[in-house]
């Protein structure tokens, strides 16, 4: 049997401008992996996220999710086909309610018009099925994530961690079976970055979902990836395990800013 890669990434470029953002990247994920991708501020990782969802139209390479080309579909069809994402700056209705913002992430198109709609759907009993079995599912991942008590409040009124906690909720409610997360710990507290890191590894180890995850804190990284791609200008460092990647001398350097003049 010809079993294709899970998760490809093949000769990836993008530009802005003269800018190479992300420059002949190349690497794959296997399943059910945790995939992590660290480099410099500006390295290109967010880029590469914004080209696997759809935001962002490569000029050149490969992307492929379990056999299918992704390059040249929407946004919402890529989500369809089974990827959610994190934003590294939060992208809730603030003024929304956590079971509101999940139940907007099992839509697949991220509207917010869509939840108009819900109230309409129940003359229907078809759809008011279909919207029983997504409040179900809500429900599930808020019990999953342990937000009951932020339940029915605000988003805006919820402490920052639970907040982070509420889009990566939103995320789970497309039922993916890969997951970007962009920086789900940027600007937790040392507590909530643990708290993360269990989260992340259950919705590995529980649910089966697999995820690449970009991080900034080494610790977060080392404890939970099981391999990391450093990148920097856009190319790839190095690849391997977070022993091999954390001491390579270049990803050091990239991290001390050794090859920048010091008048910087
Ligand atoms: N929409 C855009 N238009 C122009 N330039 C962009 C755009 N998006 C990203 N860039 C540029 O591409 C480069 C890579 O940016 P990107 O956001 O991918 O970096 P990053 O590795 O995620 O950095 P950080 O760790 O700070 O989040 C940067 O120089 C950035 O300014
Ligand atoms: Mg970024």
């Amino acid at each position: 049997m010809n079993k294709h890669t899970f998760f490809e990434v093949v000769q990836l470029n993008k530009s802005f401008g003269g800018l190479k953002a992300v420059n002949q990247l190349h690497f794959d994920v296997k399943e059910k992996e945790i995939f992590s991708i660290i480099g410099p501020n500006g390295a290109g990782k967010s880029t590469v996220f914004n080209c696997i969802n759809g935001l962002y139209q490569p000029e050149e390479g490969q992307i492929k999710f379990k056999g299918e080309e992704l390059i040249g579909k929407r946004p919402d069809q890529i989500a369809q086909a089974g990827i959610a994402r994190t934003f590294q700056n939060l992208e809730l209705f603030a003024h929304m309610t956590t079971l509101d913002n999940i139940l907007l992430g099992r839509h697949k198109s991220m509207k917010a018009s869509i939840l108009a709609t819900v109230g309409l759907s129940f003359k229907r009993s078809k759809a008011a099925k279909e919207e029983l079995e997504h409040r179900r599912k809500v429900e599930e991942i808020i019990d999953f994530l342990e937000l009951e008590a932020a339940r029915d409040q605000f988003v805006s009124n919820l402490p920052y961690g639970k907040q982070k906690l509420v889009e990566l909720g939103r995320a789970l409610a497309l039922e993916p079976d890969l997951l970007l997360l962009d920086e789900p710990a940027a600007g937790l507290t040392q507590e909530e970055r643990e708290d993360m890191i269990f989260w992340i590894k259950d919705i590995r180890d529980l649910l089966g979902i697999t995820v690449i995850l970009i991080e900034h804190n080494m610790q977060m990284v080392q404890n939970i990836s099981d391999r990391i791609l450093a990148i920097n200008f856009g190319t790839q460092i190095t690849i391997g395990t977070p022993e091999e990647v954390l001491n390579h001398p270049e990803v050091i350097k990239a991290y001390l800013g050794e090859d920048l003049p010091s008048t910087l």
